[in-house]
């Protein structure tokens, strides 16, 4: 079969008259032994997550055909790479790998960040790694990705490159629907998430604390990771689940969403209907969850009972055209929300932590703060008394800076496009790329924060702004622009109400060493656990 396919890619550019025909032949059969060859290699030794669905699926006959359409990639990118003539567009510069096309998976597998530190030094901030058949165009640092984030969705556009969540989210919503229509379903998100919704929610988060740690006993050691985990989970459903979660079906709506979350896998991105265990055990939570917030839209319809949460500005949206939303739309929109804020709020609590109670000096800053505003305004907590509290949200952006746990974002070119680096070289990105850039990688760019690898919460005090040192682009962990993240308010007041309240009531020392990444996550988080000893205190002002 393999060889029948060499031979009609031969007499295919025969009949072009082309020269190379020969060099091509023998470059495909190589490469094609190469692959079969590769593939074994894989199935011992590489990736085992990404790999392991995939080549077990690879077994017999599904592995031949598998085999075969990647041939087909990989001829139709030979022939194109050997006998189509080179346009003279100023193509970003292409990422060199000894072993051609494959290399570019291999090395994007070792780890996209691995790639952008070995790459950016050599190639600048703009360059094209070749995966298989698509190219994916790098844009590094404020100067070339300001289109990225400002572009209209006709231009670069979300919905093929995150495809992957439709079946988590389910149909209707955000990636499975029109522009037109998400942009309305962004709205609601909007609507959901103004200041007057957002003081009721941390009237919550901060009950939700309290009961959490009143559990804790008056010293002792916990897993930080894991006991913010747990309280990030219990606020989320608060205040964006409703109360009937929260206070009743907790436990099965925790399960389900583990399953969704659990369905989500690095080869779900590649193959998001893989006939998986994983990826059935996902359809199975999508529907139950449909049918328990069915019933709890209906209840709350029926009664006329209204409540302060994403659920009910969700049931409550209209569309422009008056329709109002469907019970599944609001089941979407809501299990969107929680992936997007949920791991990525608890995670950048996490690293608040580990990195307050390894830095002293900061450590005595938010707890001096803490005191000024219990002087201030006693025990209280409240929305508006977490926006004065600058220091600590200094040390938590400083965080999230050195951490964002969303480490690439992705978009689809549908025209061609031209950016300028900050010296001066024009590049010329052709339509049909995918268009990345990367919080993890820019947030570190030494020419605009300044020893960018040591946490300095400072950074963005008044004076110094760098977080705005080249412009709008140049702080990206919430993205910015077109897209920009619509929880950041959100995110910011839960991990305040959560430190505020550890700070008040805890003396805390981090036992376990500093924590290490865990690259493997989709979304980025902490490796291990953040084991931290406590002992109960009432913060004495004297
Ligand atoms: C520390 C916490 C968070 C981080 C680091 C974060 C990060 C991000 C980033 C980087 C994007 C842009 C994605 C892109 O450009 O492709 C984004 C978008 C978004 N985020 Fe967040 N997020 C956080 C919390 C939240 C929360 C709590 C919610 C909601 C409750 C939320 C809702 C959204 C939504 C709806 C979008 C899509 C906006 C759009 O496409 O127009 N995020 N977030």
């Amino acid at each position: 079969m393999t060889l029948e396919f060499a031979k009609r890619c031969a007499t295919t550019a025969q009949q072009s008259g082309w020269r190379n025909t020969h060099r091509v032949i023998v470059i495909a059969s190589f490469t094609l032994c190469l692959l079969h060859f590769l593939f074994c290699l894989f199935h011992h030794i590489f990736h085992p997550l990404l790999f392991s669905s995939l080549l077990f699926i690879m077994d017999g006959k599904v592995f031949n055909t598998g085999l075969l359409l990647l041939a087909t990639i990989f001829v139709a990118k030979l022939i194109h790479t050997f006998l189509i003539p080179k346009s003279n567009k100023r193509l970003p510069p292409i990422v060199k790998s000894p072993l051609p096309l494959l290399g570019g998976l291999l090395r994007f597998l070792n780890g996209p960040i691995v790639l952008l530190r070995e790459e950016y030094p050599k190639l600048g901030a703009v360059f094209t790694l070749t995966l298989f058949h698509k190219n994916i165009t790098f844009l590094i640092g404020p100067e070339v990705s300001a289109h990225f984030f400002k572009a209209s969705e006709s231009d670069l556009s979300q919905q093929e490159v995150y495809q992957f969540n439709v079946p988590t989210f389910g149909p209707g919503v955000v990636f499975d629907v029109d522009y037109s229509v998400r942009q309305e379903q962004f709205r609601f998100f909007t609507e959901s998430l103004r200041v007057n919704k957002l003081k009721g929610y941390v009237d919550q988060m901060v009950t939700e604390a309290e009961d959490y740690f009143s559990k804790w006993g008056s010293s002792g050691e916990v897993d930080l990771k894991y006991e913010l985990e747990h309280l990030i989970i219990l606020t989320a459903s608060r205040c964006l689940l409703g109360r009937e979660v929260r206070d009743k079906l907790f436990d099965d709506v925790s399960a389900l969403f583990h399953d969704l979350d659990n369905g989500m896998l690095p080869i779900s991105v590649l193959l998001p209907y893989l006939p998986i265990p994983a990826h059935r055990r996902r359809d199975q939570a999508r529907k139950k969850l449909a049918e328990i917030f069915a019933s709890i839209i209906a209840s709350r319809r029926s009664t006329g009972k209204s409540e302060n949460d994403m659920l009910q500005c969700f049931i409550d949206s209209k569309y422009k055209d008056g329709r109002p939303t469907t019970d599944s739309e609001v089941t979407g929109l809501l299990i969107a929300a929680l992936f997007a804020g949920q791991h990525t709020s608890s995670i950048t609590s996490t690293w608040t932590g580990a990195y307050l109670l390894s830095h002293q000096k900061y450590l005595s800053a938010v707890v001096e703060e803490q005191k000024t505003l219990i002087e201030k305004h006693g025990n209280r907590v409240d929305h508006d008394i977490l926006a004065e509290m600058d220091a600590l949200y200094r040390c938590i952006k400083e965080a999230l800076r050195l951490h964002p746990p969303l480490i690439m974002l992705l978009r689809s070119s549908h025209s061609d496009f031209s950016v300028t680096t900050r010296d001066g070289k024009e590049y010329d990105i052709p339509k049909g790329h995918i268009v990345a850039t990367s919080p993890a990688f820019a947030n570190r760019l030494p020419y605009i924060f300044k020893n960018p690898d040591s946490y300095d919460p400072d950074r963005f005090a008044v004076g110094r702004e760098e977080d705005k040192a080249a412009g709008a682009f140049s702080y990206i962990s919430f993205g910015g622009g077109r897209h920009g993240c619509l929880g950041e308010p959100f995110a910011y007041l839960q991990i305040k109400a959560i430190w505020s309240h550890l700070l008040r009531n805890f003396e805390l020392e981090l036992i376990s060493p500093f924590p290490e990444i865990d690259w493997n996550a989709m979304v980025v988080g902490v490796k291990g656990k953040v084991m931290v000893r406590y002992k109960r205190r009432d913060l004495s002002v004297n």
